[in-house]
């Protein structure tokens, strides 16, 4: 296949400095050529431009979305951009930077398919609003304003309304979730399957349940978007908000080859890698060791 490789450098969503050096990264790791292993032709389409926004300019339009304007430009051309490269019949991976990415990356998906699904792995909901977020930090929100709660801004980021149905999202390896998040999750009845859960029963349990679902949905295709920090903080010191009793490497190997192996991926996120933080590109290595895997099974 052809698959776009699409940079965003932004560590706006985080409010903390690292993520927007992760496409650099993976470039200087050779993320490219690792993944026209498989037979792909890759083309690397750079980085979506990141507006300067100083520090101190950061509530300027919102007092709890910070770098609001920024994030909401960078991911309107994120989104157009995801949304040609499906036109073209290519795969956009979508290299952060951080989750407020995910904005962008889906609302241009939900332009191309009819019934998609959104696979959302993290140990976070991303799911608040700037009336429960207690950070602000716009990374921690793409999920509620892709299914149209929240500022309006956020919401209509490309074109107006709900970007995916609730029912099509699933949220795989949950283990830090806010008040409000629990409650819109119970309210939109959202598909999480916790870290506690996959711990419980088994990686394979769960994602049986997980394809499962995808069918009786009749889900044309996925979006993966693959938060580092779904896995568990041990193994990924390079990421801004980790959280232990979390996934293992093998675990979450097992878990994007189900769903590599479903043929239903069509594009993808890959965020939240921190390398200011990293130790020794650990956490670099990791990244690129996941999405040879990935990609090696799709
Ligand atoms: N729930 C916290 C917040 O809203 C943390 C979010 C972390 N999100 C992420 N994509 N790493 O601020
Ligand atoms: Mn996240
Ligand atoms: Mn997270
Ligand atoms: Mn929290």
């Amino acid at each position: 296949m052809d698959i776009n490789i699409i940079g965003v450098p932004i560590y706006y969503g985080a409010d903390k400095r690292g993520p927007e050096y992760g496409p650099e990264k993976l470039r200087e790791k050779k993320v490219a050529s690792v993944l026209s292993k498989y037979n792909n032709k890759v083309y690397d389409m750079g980085d979506i431009h990141v507006p300067d926004v100083k520090d101190y300019d950061k509530f300027f339009s919102h007092a709890n979305l910070k770098y609001l304007d920024a994030i909401m430009e960078v991911n309107k051309n994120l989104a157009h951009t995801v949304y040609s490269s499906l036109m073209s019949e290519s795969f956009p991976l979508v290299i952060g930077g951080d989750h407020s990415i995910a904005l962008g990356s889906i609302s241009g998906v939900s332009r191309a398919h009819k019934n998609f699904a959104v696979v959302w792995m993290d140990a976070h909901g991303d799911i608040n609003t700037q009336d429960t977020s207690g950070s602000g930090n716009i990374h921690g929100m793409p999920l509620a304003k892709l299914m149209n709660v929240g500022h309006e801004g956020l919401t209509n980021v490309y074109f107006q309304g709900q970007k995916v149905k609730p029912e099509n999202v699933f949220i795989i390896g949950a283990r830090d979730l806010d008040l409000g998040e629990i409650a819109l999750i119970d309210k939109m009845k959202l598909n999480v399957y916790s870290a506690d859960e996959i711990i419980e029963k088994g990686i394979n349990e769960v994602m049986q349940a997980v394809m499962n679902k995808l069918k009786v949905n009749h889900v044309e295709a996925i979006h993966l978007s693959f938060d580092l920090d779904f896995i568990d903080a041990e193994f990924v010191p390079g990421t801004g908000t980790p959280v232990s009793v979390g996934i293992n490497v093998d675990d979450t190997k097992k878990a994007l080859k189900t769903l590599a192996e479903s043929k239903l991926i069509k594009s993808m996120d890959f965020v939240e890698l921190n390398v200011l933080l990293d130790k020794n590109d650990i956490t670099a290595d990791l990244a690129i060791d996941l999405l040879d895997w990935t990609f090696k099974h799709m």
